[in-house]
């Protein structure tokens, strides 16, 4: 059977998203002549359960067998879940990617999901066990865009850490991902050739993989020190996926509600301190710079005035080209977080996670409101037109 709905939307990266959905079952039960790779972004099909694991309280990372959705996926993008066959719940859940996972021979596989156990669809979830079968669409949605700046700060609260172990393996030049203009590397199997080389001389599997010094799929890959992770959610029994995060070799810094862990407090103050740092180092480089521009012409105007340091007002574009914001969790934190990034004129760029019916821009039932050129503002779906946007285009 083959659905399709096609759609040319822009995506954060600037390529056109179009939205094909096909209904593939597993080849062993009913063989579907269309493959997945044959034509559309989106599919739909009944896949394996290959593992479940618990990573933190009432949080588990789901490993789905889908070589087809892994070689399409790219970081930000979601799938829906639902349980064949069965009718409550109804509808599908979206479920962003936490990661692609490879086989031994260095091939994208599957999806690694990790999800948060909050009601019907995800208690549902939390039994199964490896052979269930699982009716998944996607990859759904834009994803993140790729950073250029030289430094990407990410921003989680609570299950909103799910993205970022790929957005921060593909900043980092690790893995290439889906298949798109200016950063796959031409391989039909989604991964760098430097990659599947040093796989196969360890004879590893599978992730982590050491970061790649000059990737040639990614425009500007960051080095681990220029990537920042804050991360906060209710207390440290809920910090899911922290190995993942420091295999990555990323700057990880913790929040916790109640002060079990890290930083006793939101995680908008972690991001207050690293926008302020930013800033300050900003500062101090261009003052280094003013000075040996000052030595280089033999001006004398020593000692060079220091510049405004907090409490002044930010410089409006300091940090623009310098620095990107990456966030995602509940919508009191976002708005918080997209505040400070206007504040230093940062480019932000927020994750919503709208409750949504179809999962493909046919329902209607996930619109966001985004503001207008005119001053007004209008309705996007978040499944196909998001769930990445601008935060200075949202109207939260
Ligand atoms: C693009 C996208 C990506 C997502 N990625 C992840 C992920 O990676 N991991 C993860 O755990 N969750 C993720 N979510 C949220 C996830 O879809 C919901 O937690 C899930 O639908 C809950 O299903 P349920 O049947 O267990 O809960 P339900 O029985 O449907 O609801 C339980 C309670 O949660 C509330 N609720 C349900 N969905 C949401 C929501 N989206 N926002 C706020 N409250 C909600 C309901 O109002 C209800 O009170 C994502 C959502 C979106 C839109
Ligand atoms: S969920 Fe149906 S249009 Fe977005």
């Amino acid at each position: 059977m083959l659905i399709r709905a096609n759609d040319a939307i822009p995506d954060a990266r600037g390529n056109s998203n179009r939205i094909a959905l096909s209904h593939h079952t597993p080849a062993e039960s009913m063989p579907d002549p269309l493959s997945c790779t044959d034509a559309p972004l989106a599919c739909q099909q009944i896949i394996r359960v290959v593992e479940q694991v618990r990573l933190a309280r009432d949080t588990y990372r789901l490993r789905l067998a889908a070589p087809d959705l892994a070689e399409a996926v790219v970081p930000g993008q979601s799938f829906m879940i639902r349980a064949p066959g069965v009718t409550n719940p109804l509808l599908g859940r979206p479920f962003a990617l936490y990661d692609t996972w490879l086989d031994g021979a260095g091939r994208p596989a599957g999806i690694d999901i990790v999800y948060l156990v909050v009601g019907k669809m995800t208690t549902l979830m939390s039994g199964w066990t490896a052979g269930d079968r699982v009716e998944v669409w996607g990859p759904l949605g834009n994803g993140f865009p790729l950073p250029t700046p030289k430094r990407l700060l990410l921003v989680a609260g609570g299950i909103g850490n799910t993205p970022f172990p790929a957005v921060a393996r593909e900043a980092l030049g690790q893995r290439v991902y889906g298949r798109r203009p200016g950063i796959d590397d031409g391989s039909s199997t989604g991964r760098s050739e430097t990659e599947r080389q040093g796989d196969g001389e360890t004879g590893r599997s599978i992730s982590p993989t050491p970061p790649l010094p000059h990737s040639p799929s990614l425009r500007l890959p960051l080095t681990p020190s220029q990537i920042t992770f804050c991360y906060g959610t209710r207390s440290a029994d809920y910090l899911a996926g922290l190995d993942d995060f420091a295999a990555l070799g990323i700057d990880v810094r913790l929040a916790t509600d109640d002060g079990t862990r890290g930083h006793h407090g939101f995680v908008t103050d972690l991001v207050d301190t690293w926008l302020e740092d930013a800033r300050e180092d900003l500062e101090e480089s261009t003052r280094k710079t003013e000075r040996q521009r000052d030595g280089e012409t033999g001006r004398n105007i020593s000692p060079t005035p220091p510049l405004p340091i907090s409490p002044s007002p930010p410089q409006a574009s300091s940090l623009k080209p310098q620095a990107s914001i990456f966030c995602c969790g509940p919508e009191p934190m976002m708005h918080a977080v997209a505040k400070l990034a206007a504040k230093h004129a940062v480019p932000c760029w927020l994750s919503l996670e709208t409750p949504m019916a179809c999962g493909f821009g046919a329902c209607f039932s996930c619109v966001t409101r985004v503001k207008q050129p005119d001053g007004h503002w209008d309705y996007r779906r978040t499944c196909v037109e998001g769930p990445i946007f601008p935060a200075e285009m949202l109207a939260l």
